[in-house]
């Protein structure tokens, strides 16, 4: 066992964690250091050394215990390598593939984690495609994961059968080189469906725990073949980001049901009204492209794509008399209109998975930047940036569809009229996001 095998016995049980250092108290104290450094971590002091694990979450009493147990377990393991530790010699690689996966836990979408993986290894092992293949209990099939579309996150699941490489490989359960695919005799098919010409392949099982959960492939290696090197790191690489696939998975399928739910309430409120039909749904797709233009992280995207779908929630608590009267609105229904922000928050703070910035979007989407919004006047940096996003998102669609008081407005008349109230009225960023996004959009179609 080598510190890098320490490191994979340790994230086994620690998804989380992303560096392990370990310091000998002899003479010469020598510190030996993987990963990356956190102010999270949990020093566990054994006889003659220090192990030290850093974890890229606040640590928990849980961390502590587990961390403590195992150093305690692998003393043995660490008081040897107190004498190697001057010859050890750490293969550049294979510290760039525990660096790899730990850069990787910052992803909750698994197409973004799939395309990081398949980037991040094809640099490492100079390769020109990678893949990665989850298997399928039900079906009892591997499936390749495919991203459809950059801002949609499908994920496309193409079956792949048992007498594949990928399959042989999952079957063998070892990191397994195919130089030479003329002699294989399991290459056949996903070649021809994709178009890509594979001259050689190099896969590993990927682990979580003692369960087999899929493969990874790295395709054409651009100078010659695949060597032993290569495979040590890729089998170290698939067994440090089996946790991490299949805890994304998870949050996904979770993610997935949630938002499910948060979608059905969203139809139901616009349903109410035949002329904002698909507002929702049309505002959070806005949001969203604005929200990616200005570079939100992942988990901010999911908050504002939550806050977005349910911005006019509060609009459950006004009236039909009011909600879907075909004429001018008196000054006091007008009032009433106005509070469904307010409604909707209100409602909204109770659920738990709720989240202040959520909140924000749902009470500050009709609010102002000179204050001449409602429901409390705010000004400038007292709007929230969700609150900004789904402003301008809402104005945008509610110009461009149809109104009984109007006809849809062109998308051009619509950006201008946003243009011109920009730093006025709404965050000049989002209107120039949203802008970038709808030429990008027309560029394409
Ligand atoms: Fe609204």
């Amino acid at each position: 066992m080598d510190l890098f095998e320490s490191f994979v016995t340790f994230k086994r049980l620690l998804p989380e964690l992303v560096g392990i250092s370990y310091s000998t108290q002899e003479k010469l104290p020598m510190t030996m250091t993987l990963g990356y450094i956190t102010p999270h971590y949990v020093e566990t002091q054994l006889e003659h050394s220090k192990v030290t694990c850093y974890l890229s979450k606040k640590t928990t009493l849980r961390d502590e215990v587990i961390i403590r147990n195992l150093s305690f377990s692998m003393r043995n393991f660490f008081s040897q390598i107190t004498e190697d530790l001057k010859e050890l010699t750490v293969p550049v690689r294979k510290w760039q593939a525990v660096e790899l996966a730990a850069q990787l836990s910052s992803h909750l979408r698994i197409d973004r984690l799939l395309k990081s993986i398949q980037e991040g290894l094809c640099d490492l092992l100079d390769a020109e495609a990678a893949s990665i293949l989850l298997y399928n209990e039900k079906k009892g099939v591997l499936e390749f994961m495919v991203t459809v579309g950059k801002v949609s996150g499908k994920i496309e699941r193409i079956p792949v059968p048992m007498e594949s490489i990928a399959g042989t490989i999952f079957q063998e359960e070892k990191t397994m080189i195919f130089n030479d695919l003329s002699k294989a005799k399991h290459f056949k098919g996903v070649d021809k469906a994709s178009g890509f010409i594979t001259r050689n392949i190099l896969g590993s099982p990927i682990w979580r725990e003692s369960e087999k959960i899929g493969v990874i492939e790295v395709l054409n290696k651009k100078d010659g073949g695949f060597t032993e090197s290569d495979a040590e790191v890729l089998d170290l690489f698939a067994k440090l980001i089996g946790f991490k696939l299949a805890n994304v998975k998870n949050y996904e399928n979770a993610s997935r049901r949630l938002k499910s739910v948060i979608l059905s309430i969203a139809t139901a409120i616009d349903k109410r009204d035949q002329y904002t039909h698909q507002h929702s749904n049309n505002v959070t797709n806005y949001a969203l492209n604005i929200g990616q233009k200005l570079d939100l992280t992942e988990e901010k995207l999911e908050e504002l794509e939550i806050s977005s779908l349910l911005h006019d929630v509060g609009k459950i608590g006004i009236e039909d008399a009011i909600l879907l009267k075909a004429g001018k609105l008196t000054n006091e229904e007008f009032r009433k209109i106005q509070e469904h922000p307010k409604i909707g928050a209100e409602i909204m703070k109770k659920v738990h998975f709720i989240t202040q910035s959520i909140i924000a979007g749902i009470l500050q989407h009709h609010e102002k930047l000179d204050g001449s919004g409602y429901p409390q006047n705010l000004k400038n940096g007292e709007i929230d940036l969700f609150g900004r996003i789904i402003a301008v998102a809402d104005v945008f669609d509610a110009l461009t569809t149809s109104r009984p008081y109007k006809d849809p407005w062109p998308v051009e008349k619509a950006l201008e009229l946003l243009e011109k109230d920009a730093d006025a009225k709404f965050d000049k960023r989002c209107v120039e996001a949203l802008k970038e996004y709808l030429n990008e959009k027309r560029a394409v179609s």
